[in-house]
């Protein structure tokens, strides 16, 4: 397991200021009784290549619905999402399916795991879904498992596990695939502060401190001084936040999110 306190959130990523991920005039509305209520309003941003992105904005800005839009779950009303080059937007929903399969993970707030299977069936099922065969996939797995600490909870189910406990399942399920580009909706949002910090820690070596791009939304300002950049999204669009960076630039480069959220 790696030890949080071990952990250096350097995110020291290699960064190459390759616009990976594009936002292009993104709009979405959705409709309340006659009328069309719009959420966003034309977003253009580009995010790059091993960069930790942090999205702030108040509950309805439509932080999630951004998210969902990034990996295709939800289409936008105009507009296009460029995803190393490809407009995900212009694929048919089984070709999108089939890139989110090969490219993205997602981590949820809500973990969304499937109670009847047991924790390492949870992690497996995507790519068991995608064809893999089981004993190809397993050996990943349950490495992944051990990283979260979890390696004897594999034949476990998600009732028996805690919260934090199911996030981390959560995390290796989005991971196992070993997407290159991880977007994470709030993914301890739904935690108690102290497990928050030991999963964000475990979410953030696996990820940006691996080297993979990722899009995260959070209402954590603290969270926020981790990343390489902050966008808000406001009034329909995202604007950017350089006044986290910036504070956080004359700080000691090496933090540690147990230090840097401590109370
Ligand atoms: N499927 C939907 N149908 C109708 N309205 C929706 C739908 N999804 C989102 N909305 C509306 O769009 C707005 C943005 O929602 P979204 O979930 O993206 O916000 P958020 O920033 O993620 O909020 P939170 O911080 O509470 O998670 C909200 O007003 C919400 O009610
Ligand atoms: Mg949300």
């Amino acid at each position: 397991m790696i030890d949080p306190k071990d952990s250096k959130l350097t995110n020291k990523a290699i960064m190459t200021n390759k616009k990976i991920v594009r936002f292009e005039n993104l709009k979405k509305g959705f409709q309340e009784g006659d009328r069309v209520r719009h959420v966003l309003d034309g977003v253009s941003v580009g995010f790059e290549e091993g960069k930790f992105t942090a999205l702030l904005g108040p509950s309805g800005s439509g932080k999630s619905t951004l998210l969902n839009l990034a990996c295709g779950i939800e289409e936008p009303d105009g507009g296009d999402v460029y995803i190393k080059e490809t407009a995900i937007t212009q694929m048919t929903d089984h070709d999108r399916t089939l890139f989110r399969r090969d490219n993205i993970g997602f981590v949820f707030q809500f973990f969304n795991l499937i109670p009847t299977l047991t924790t390492l069936e949870n992690i497996i099922l995507p790519q068991e879904l995608a064809g893999k065969r089981r004993r190809d996939i397993e050996p990943a797995a349950v490495d992944l498992l051990d990283k979260v600490g979890l390696a004897d909870r594999r034949d476990t189910f998600p009732d028996r596990l805690s919260g934090g406990e199911q996030q981390r399942v959560a995390i290796c399920r989005a991971l196992a695939h070993d997407p290159w580009l991880v977007l994470a909706d709030e993914p301890t949002g739904n935690l108690d502060s102290k497990t928050g910090v030991i999963v964000m820690d475990l979410l953030l070596q696996l990820t940006s401190e691996a080297g993979k791009t990722l899009i995260m939304a959070t209402h954590s300002p603290q969270v926020t001084t981790l990343a390489d950049r902050v966008f808000r999204v406001q009034g329909g669009t995202l604007v950017e936040d350089k006044s986290v960076i910036d504070s956080d630039t004359e700080q000691d480069e090496e933090h540690h999110l147990a230090e840097v959220l401590a109370p």
